[in-house]
């Protein structure tokens, strides 16, 4: 644990709505630890993992005897979801695996006719591009778009033509850390009749996501990166008039209309996301999501999201007065949120990260260079400290 002085006030300049001593609370990470990877696997906060354990014991000690409290926390989990990004209904939450899974749910389950066409860009994750790629046998076109230009969305929209059937993005690249003007393409697909697919896990968490803004059609993200939840449990939205249009493709007891009862042979599927659950859901994921979720709920998305932008622009700035390096993530307004990929002149990248990994700098190689993701609570004093680091072995 840190000494209490860790987290002065000036640790987070523009920042007073921050509880110091609830961060400090939530987060003793080790005090020569400087995690810079919020875009790949996070740190929990405490309170998950005291879920975690509590649910541990539970289940020592009594089995599944309160399982109905369970299915409450799920149901309490959806209704955070559903907060989290604004969606109409909590019956349009799905409780799913991963990313990938929601995304091949979608690909999957549209009924594609030969000569259609996807339109994406080129600095997708793979999770973002191969289920895509996977209906080419059925005669569809996948297009990536270059969005390395002046304005990406209007590359994206240039792309389309009468036989794009859907577009899929990433909120936030992975890589290079751009951030893509969601409300815009949402509104383009939404006047052109184009299904609008957003991989939220770049942002979810660390900006504000309002689904029925950008019109999504559907939306889907993993916990563990910025929502500061474990692996394995992840939202899915399905707006309901592009949920009716996918053809299911896992069947189970769980996603049922008589859900619970196991003895009448006939079956619909329900008309709620929950048609995408096959079967028993991961509970322990459940209860450890949504007390990270709580504690976003403690701060505010809105004092998060500032946080995260702030601690980003801090990071460009410091990086832009060094002669060597070069940030390759766009810097505008609007266009970044967490992430922070640069360069450095003459290095060998693989080597630096490793060089900074073995001075705990927690960060990632990606994009040909290295990425800082620091997230909301991460203090100036461990982005200075990981910059004294990164200065002195360059
Ligand atoms: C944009 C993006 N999408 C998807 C994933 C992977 O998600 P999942 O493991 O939940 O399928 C990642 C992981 O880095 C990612 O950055």
């Amino acid at each position: 644990m840190k000494d209490m002085s860790y987290y002065e006030v000036t640790q987070y300049p523009k920042l007073v709505m921050l509880d110091l001593n609830l961060l400090q609370q939530e987060f003793p990470q080790d005090e020569d630890l400087y995690y810079l990877n919020h875009a790949a696997v996070a740190p929990w906060p405490a309170r998950t993992a005291r879920a975690v354990q509590c649910f541990a014991e539970e289940i020592i000690s009594k089995g599944a005897k309160d399982y109905a409290n369970w299915l409450t926390k799920e149901k309490h989990l959806r209704k955070q979801l559903q907060t989290l990004i604004n969606a109409p209904s909590i019956n349009d939450i799905a409780l799913l695996k991963n990313t990938s899974e929601g995304i091949s749910i979608v690909a999957c389950g549209i009924d594609w006719q030969v000569g259609e066409n996807i339109v994406s860009s080129n600095e997708e994750f793979p999770s973002n591009r191969i289920p895509w790629e996977a209906q080419q046998e059925k005669g569809v076109e996948f297009r990536e778009v270059m969005i390395q230009v002046d304005d990406p969305e209007q590359a994206m929209i240039d792309a389309c033509d009468e036989n794009t059937r859907l577009l899929t993005i990433s909120s936030v690249q992975y890589a290079s850390g751009r951030r893509m003007d969601l409300e815009r393409l949402g509104k383009y697909c939404s006047e052109n009749q184009i299904l609008f697919c957003v991989d939220a896990i770049q942002s979810l968490g660390a900006l504000i996501m309002d689904a029925k803004a950008i019109h999504a059609d559907f939306m889907m993200a993993d916990g563990h990166k910025w929502m500061l939840g474990p692996e394995g449990i992840a939202l899915f939205y399905t707006a309901e008039t592009a949920r009716k249009k996918l053809t299911l493709n896992q069947f189970g007891w769980h996603m049922v209309e008589n859900y619970g009862d196991y003895d009448t042979k006939e079956w619909v599927p329900t008309s709620s996301a929950r048609k995408f659950e096959c079967g028993s859901n991961n509970l322990m994921g459940i209860h450890a999501l949504s007390a990270s979720l709580s504690l976003f709920e403690a701060i505010g998305m809105g004092n998060v999201e500032q946080q995260v932008l702030e601690n980003s622009m801090y990071i460009i700035q410091c990086l832009k007065h060094h002669s060597k390096i070069q940030v390759l993530s766009p810097v505008g307004t609007g266009e970044y949120g967490g992430i922070v990929t640069f360069q450095v002149k003459g290095q060998d990248h693989g080597a630096l990260h490793r060089k900074l990994l073995a001075k705990n700098v927690i960060c990632a190689h990606r994009g040909g260079g290295i990425r800082f993701s620091p997230h909301f609570y991460t203090s100036r004093k461990v982005i200075d400290k990981s910059l004294e680091i990164l200065f002195s072995n360059i």
